[in-house]
């Protein structure tokens, strides 16, 4: 008898399949023209984007690391300056701060958000913050509005990493335009991915737009004369003629990833032993973690792994306890618990329940 194949935790090739000839004809347009960085495709994509996603302004760049790094930059984050954010995150967060040359200040999370906990902001404001790095971590919303009512009063912007969340809601408005500037990633696995990497800046402010489009361009004013010390990230033409076409259908994706985040929820809520996530109106649901309690999470990964199917726990080491970001005397609880609990299965827009079943049955059976 046949093995069934591996089951890994993204297979994109259903959703490529099936816009196949809307991609390869996009791309085969960028080679003919002859143009491949900051063309007619980024201009129609930026405006596209925004347009989606209701924001006034949109600077695409080529990495979600540096969306933030320039979003920080371009509020006037400057060296010494303190950035209040999470540990629970991929370390991209901390790391665009530190790149300014700011010092990312860790708080604590909502246990059962996974995002910062504005409580714990607070207590972690300083004379020297000048910015609040929000998260929207697994795609879920961040509470951004709260985190505002706390800073309200000070001299600190709100940018939000929103990396994993194109397409997410709080109420009616998306995550990465509830702040100052939003950063999103489209590193193929996100909820909108091109097929490299990318990023993208959204703001309603004309000048952070318009210094965020000369910092991705060697801090050119114009021409090639450089007012500011720069980066060189440029989205090119190939990736932009990607995403205009995949964004047309991010919704439908989105509606698949919350099916099936849903079926797992079905299968999963009654097992003992673990806690599923919070189904969040608006999430665009990057991933579906769960907590595997007592201590048994590495239990679960072995059993998954056995039975051919991969999983992974985002974030197993938070950015606190990385060596390059490491605060010996800061306490984060909360952090440290979820980080030895988390556990995220297979998902993608088009998974099969048949394929969620397996993989719950696993689940399951490893703690039953
Ligand atoms: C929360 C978060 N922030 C930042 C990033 C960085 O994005 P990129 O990989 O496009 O630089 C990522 C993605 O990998 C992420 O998940």
């Amino acid at each position: 008898m046949r093995e069934p194949a591996r089951v890994p935790m993204l297979d994109l090739t259903p959703e490529i399949d099936e816009q196949w000839d809307e991609l390869t004809v996009a791309m085969a347009a960028v080679l003919r023209s002859g143009r491949f960085i900051l063309g007619p495709q980024v201009a129609a994509f930026e405006s596209e984007a925004a347009a989606y996603l209701g924001a006034s302004h949109a600077v695409a760049v080529n990495s979600g690391t540096d969306a933030l790094a320039i979003a920080l930059r371009s509020l006037g984050v400057s060296p010494g300056d303190e950035v209040i954010t999470t540990a629970f995150t991929f370390a991209a967060t901390a790391e665009a701060i530190a790149v300014v040359g700011a010092v990312p200040v860790f708080a604590d999370i909502d246990p059962s958000t996974f995002c910062l906990d504005p409580g714990d902001v607070a207590s972690r404001l300083s004379t020297r913050t000048r910015a609040v790095v929000p998260v929207h971590v697994y795609g879920a919303p961040a509470p951004v509005e709260e985190i505002a009512g706390v800073v309200a009063g000070h001299d600190v912007a709100i940018i939000e990493d929103a990396a994993q969340a194109f397409g997410a809601r709080a109420g009616e408005r998306h995550c990465g335009t509830l702040g100052a500037a939003g950063a999103f990633s489209f590193f193929p696995s996100k909820p909108l991915g091109c097929f490299g990497d990318g990023g993208l800046l959204v703001t309603d402010d004309a000048g952070v737009a318009s210094t965020a489009r000369s910092l991705r361009a060697h801090g050119f004013d114009g021409g090639r004369v450089a007012v500011a010390v720069g980066w060189n990230s440029r989205l090119d033409e190939l990736q932009a003629a990607v995403l205009l076409v995949k964004l047309a259908m991010v919704d439908k994706r989105a509606d698949g990833r919350r099916r099936a985040a849903r079926t797992y929820t079905e299968l999963l809520d009654g097992v003992a032993g673990i806690v599923t996530p919070a189904d969040v109106a608006g999430s665009a649901w990057h991933l579906y973690t769960i907590r595997v309690l007592d201590g048994r999470r590495d239990e679960v990964a072995a059993a998954l792994d056995g039975a051919g199917i991969d999983c992974h726990a985002h974030y197993a080491v938070p950015v606190h306890r990385m060596p390059a970001y490491e605060r010996p005397g800061v306490d984060l609880p909360e952090t440290e618990r979820a980080a030895a609990e988390v556990l995220s299965l297979p998902l993608w827009p088009t998974i099969g329940d048949e394929v969620i079943e397996r993989v719950a049955g696993v689940v399951a059976g490893a703690l039953g």
